[in-house]
């Protein structure tokens, strides 16, 4: 059995009219929360909540629960340029009003075809204007699709580097280029890893470890790279791209696994059936992710372009020390 367990929560289903921008953050314990039947009605009376929702986005989506947790969006497979990457945009920039969160992630492909500065405009600033211009900082993953000279385009924050890593409260953040793992960025992620002392190790990176893409699947080469380096040192929670789905793994030596690569492309039915790598698959439509690492549990929540919430739930952290616990997560 291994020692972390996901407990899918059956988050409240709430419009935003129900929980308010300004709520705070609940104690409530994530595998208690009650589903609101249809016929629930908020205490308060009809008419303000009735014109509060007509202004407010009708999204499935709970506010943070824990007081001080690092909240962040995810996404992957951005850079198309075309109508679905927008109207993921314009649904995350709604889903602010309920989960601020403060940054976001994005697993690579994050421009396709034409790299010219107006296709950075086309592809990334005008999709995701409402974010930016809040100050939300977005943090990129190379992905095959990808010049590597993003690296040195201010809004990408990566400093100039293929491969680098950032803190966010007692977080700290690895994102790998997943395109050439070489000896030279083997060493550095084991150097990294080896010294970070922080609560929560989270890697993203473009081309995912597990998956159950009938077109990609897994990238059992990196995976031999990779994966002894994540169970040594304790990485948490590993995020990737490059399926056109989202696909939540079922944990693999004690590491959860995200694939989340489709923000604006869409590979419709990719999600091999009775694959048993699959927790929970979504390849009908597309999506953004916004998660919160608490003290003790990751919540997550994975959208839908129409707003639909397609899986959410609880991932543990492990117990510290990490690396002293190295049996139990290659159970
Ligand atoms: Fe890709």
């Amino acid at each position: 059995m291994p020692l972390r367990h996901l407990l899918l929560t059956g988050f409240l289903i709430l419009g935003y009219s129900a929980l308010g921008a300004q709520q705070a953050p609940t104690a409530e314990p994530v595998a208690t929360a009650t589903r609101v039947g249809p016929t629930s009605k908020p205490a308060a009376s009809a008419a303000p909540a009735a014109a509060a929702q007509a202004s407010k986005p009708s999204i499935e989506l709970s506010a943070p629960r824990e007081m001080g947790s690092v909240r962040f969006g995810i996404l992957g497979d951005t850079g198309t340029g075309d109508r679905r990457q927008y109207e993921v945009g314009d649904l995350m920039t709604k889903a602010m009003q309920i989960f601020p969160f403060e940054f976001v992630i994005m697993l690579g492909d994050n421009i396709y075809g034409s790299e010219r500065p107006q296709d950075f405009v086309k592809k990334f600033e005008k999709p995701y204007e409402g974010i930016l211009s809040q100050k939300i900082p977005f943090y990129a993953a190379l992905g095959n699709h990808d010049d590597p000279t993003q690296r040195y385009y201010k809004p990408f924050n990566m400093n100039g580097e293929r491969f680098y890593t950032f803190k966010k409260g007692d977080a700290r953040f690895f994102a790998l280029d997943s395109n050439y793992m070489d000896q030279e960025q083997l060493k550095w992620i084991e150097e990294q890893l080896s010294r970070a002392n922080d609560r929560w190790k989270i890697a993203f990176f473009h081309h995912p470890l597990y998956s159950s893409g009938a077109r990609h699947g897994s990238e059992v080469d990196l995976r031999t790279r990779l994966e002894p380096l994540f169970v040594k040192y304790g990485v948490d929670i590993v995020f990737a791209g490059h399926e056109h789905f989202y696909e939540r793994i079922v944990p693999q030596k004690g590491i959860y696994y995200f694939t989340q690569g489709g923000s604006a492309k869409l590979r419709e039915g990719n999600i091999r059936v009775n694959s048993a790598l699959t927790s929970k698959g979504f390849d009908t439509d597309n999506v953004f992710m916004v998660a919160e690492l608490g003290k003790d549990f990751m919540q997550f929540q994975v959208i839908s372009r129409r707003g639909k919430r397609v899986d959410s739930g609880s991932v543990p952290l492990m117990p510290e020390p990490k690396q002293a616990d190295d049996k139990s997560r290659s159970q």
